[in-house]
């Protein structure tokens, strides 16, 4: 007699329950702090075939929506160009931390590519920062203020000195947002800043902005006010900043850090080594049931490589794809022949052949000397 399938596969994280992190904006500080604070997203039970298969479907659904959503909100994962980066920030933040607010504190900008990772880790720092601070002085200041250590501004196509001042209110939902001249808005946000103590405060996609354009400049004479007046480090982040004329104002050539995010390399043996071991990372994170060790990092490197093109963002898009093809399959593995079938980003595309033909040819390898296949 066959037993019957279970129905229930996956706990629910209570945390989790209440808290829906695709449904947050980071425009509000309620939102930051959501997303800052949230837990890991649970990690699905691993299964082994013939455990998946005596699911019944209300569980196996039910399993693979858990798989989704984890896949969905994968903490991100560690690289040398990310630690390296963050360590930067942690200069530039900590230097400024106990400065009188009267000296002007520092800035720094993340210009890369876009997919390398700069929202991530932008947003990986500023959590941290957020976490930090309020673990070490309490949520609220001596005066009572709550405390917020971070205030992120998204860039948008059109963005004024008076936009961006709103921007900053309506990330406090200060009640002084609907109406007001630039300058009002930003004595407000000022006192907003001073008084929840804020330590740093995000620009995102900034290549939105035109500096070589009237409004260009006038936000750029913004941020030398903001950098003098506010007590706060100002991290842009964006996409051919130089180009775009960032650099152009010689105060803020002065006193902005220029920092980068490289995408990966196998030039050279520290490279594969550091791609062989971020695709041993990655693996684990994989919830398949039929995976094994080395099914990413020996089996599947070259092809990755070519896929991405050493790009993490199209990297991510592509594995987490083809892992819902292979639940979704129920191969649940990933193959050369699986991975074929999901489409890459146009930017890939364009690469992929000519990094085919290189590691086909045996002119390049994306494994490291010890990890080559024998024979
Ligand atoms: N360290 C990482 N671990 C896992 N996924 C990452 C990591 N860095 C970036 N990604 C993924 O790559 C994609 C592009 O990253 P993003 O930060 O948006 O790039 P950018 O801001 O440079 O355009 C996102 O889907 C993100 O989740
Ligand atoms: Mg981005």
């Amino acid at each position: 007699m066959s037993r019957p399938k279970p129905d229930t596969a996956v706990p629910e994280d209570p945390a989790w329950k209440s808290l829906r992190l695709d449904e947050l904006t980071l425009t509000r500080k309620e939102g930051f702090a959501a997303f800052a604070e949230a837990p890991d997203y649970p990690r699905p039970p691993d299964m082994t075939m013939v455990e998946l298969k005596a699911l019944g479907p209300a569980a196996k659904e039910e399993h693979d929506l858990a798989r989704r959503r984890f896949l969905a909100n994968l903490r991100p994962i560690k690289t040398v160009q990310a630690d390296g980066l963050i360590a930067d920030l942690t200069d530039v933040l900590e230097a400024g931390l106990d400065q009188p607010n009267w000296e002007a504190k520092g800035m720094a900008a993340v210009d890369a590519f876009p997919g390398l990772g700069k929202t991530t880790v932008g947003l990986s720092f500023a959590k941290r920062v957020h976490n930090d601070l309020i673990r070490q002085h309490g949520r609220f200041t001596a005066a009572g203020h709550e405390r917020w250590p971070v205030i992120r501004v998204g860039m948008m196509g059109d963005t004024t000195v008076k936009d961006f001042n709103w921007a900053m209110l309506e990330f406090f939902a200060h009640s002084g947002r609907n109406s007001g001249t630039a300058n009002s808005f930003l004595s407000r946000a000022l006192d907003c800043a001073v008084s929840c103590e804020s330590r740093l405060l995000l620009v995102d996609d900034l290549q939105f902005l035109r500096f070589r354009s009237i409004r260009g400049t006038e936000l750029a004479n913004q941020f030398k006010t903001i950098a003098n007046e506010f007590p706060l480090m100002i991290l842009f982040i964006g996409y051919d900043l130089r180009k775009k004329g960032l650099y152009e104002d010689p105060q803020l050539e002065r006193r902005i850090t220029p920092l980068e995010l490289a995408p990966f390399t196998i030039k050279n043996e520290a490279g594969r080594m550091q791609w062989r071991s971020f695709l041993l990372s990655l693996e684990q994170r994989v919830v398949l049931a039929d995976k094994y060790p080395g099914m990413l990092a020996d089996d599947l490197s070259d092809h990755l490589y070519a896929r991405c093109s050493g790009h993490i963002g199209s990297l991510m898009t592509l594995v987490k794809r083809a892992c819902l093809r292979a639940i979704r399959t129920g191969e649940e593995r990933l193959t050369p022949d699986l991975l074929t079938h999901v489409k890459p980003d146009r930017a890939a595309r364009e690469q992929q052949a000519q990094w085919e033909e290189l590691l086909a040819s045996g002119m390049k390898t994306s494994r490291p000397r010890n990890h080559r296949k024998q024979g």
